[in-house]
């Protein structure tokens, strides 16, 4: 369980995150939805303690984020960025492996060999895995970047915004992948979106941000409604259910 109590965030005199308390369940899938700016990244990387949390507090499974060693909390939740500069030059394979150094500490086991093939496996990047990351293409490096989180098994996985640079077939097969993680190993996904209706197809619940805050939180069929569309993105809307689902038509 996530338990994120009255966490605020000030850049100068900017609150960009203000006051948030959200309390996840363990297991599922909760997307964060919201305008640009709306303090989405910047939450998860307090949760992922990436930055530093200026006031309140985020527990997981009881572990304070702030107060746990960093290798004991790196064994519990993995997060991919929203932007992933490298600086050095490493194959996909490389990366990946990556994703294992707070278990093995630089000595690969066969455990540790075995995730790597399986999450290069399960983003179908075996073709790939000897290419470079600067050689390959803006989708498969998303892709390489997403393997690198799941190779390191984590209960917790935190992705912002891992459609980024997608195509349909692979931004599907992404949130399929998520939500099959969720299900058939019990993992607790919070992930960054702003495909709506990826949200809304794939998602337990929906996480609206604006301004700092939480703008509205609940199930698909409660966020993904004129209601609370159109003044959260100050955009109108037409919603339609299409098979049971919530599907939110927008133009220019
Ligand atoms: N390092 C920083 N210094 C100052 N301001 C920052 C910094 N990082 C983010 N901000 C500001 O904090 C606010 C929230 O940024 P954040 O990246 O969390 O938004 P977001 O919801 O993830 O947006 P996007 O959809 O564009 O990714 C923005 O107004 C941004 O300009
Ligand atoms: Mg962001």
């Amino acid at each position: 369980m996530i338990e994120i109590r009255d966490v605020s965030k000030r850049y100068d005199t900017a609150l960009v995150v203000d006051g948030v308390s959200l309390t996840l369940p363990k297991g599922g899938v909760t997307s964060i939805i919201g305008p640009n700016g709306a303090g989405k990244s910047t939450l998860l990387s307090m949760i992922s303690r990436l930055l530093p949390i200026d006031t309140g507090s985020v527990t997981i499974d009881g572990l304070d984020v702030t107060r746990t060693p960093g290798d004991v909390l790196a064994r519990r939740l993995s997060i991919l960025r929203q932007d992933n500069a490298m600086t050095v030059r490493l194959t996909v394979r490389d990366l990946v492996a990556f994703g294992r150094y707070p278990h093995s500490k630089g000595r690969m086991t066969v455990v540790d060999r075995q995730k790597i093939e399986e999450a290069l496996a399960y983003l179908a990047l075996e073709p790939l895995a000897d290419s470079f990351l600067d050689e390959i293409s803006g989708g498969q490096r998303q892709r390489a970047f997403v393997a690198m989180v799941l190779a390191q098994d984590t209960d917790v996985m935190l992705f912002d915004e891992p459609l980024n640079n997608l195509d349909i077939r692979h931004a599907a097969g992404m949130m399929r992948l998520i939500r099959k993680a969720t299900a058939d190993l019990d993992k607790t996904v919070m992930v960054v979106l702003h495909d709506i209706n990826f949200a809304s197809c794939h998602s337990d619940r929906i996480i609206a941000m604006k301004d700092g805050k939480v703008f509205a939180e609940g199930p698909p069929a409660q966020i993904v409604t004129r209601k609370v569309l159109e003044p959260l993105y100050e955009t109108t809307f037409d919603v339609r259910t299409i098979d049971g689902k919530a599907i939110a038509f927008y133009f220019a």
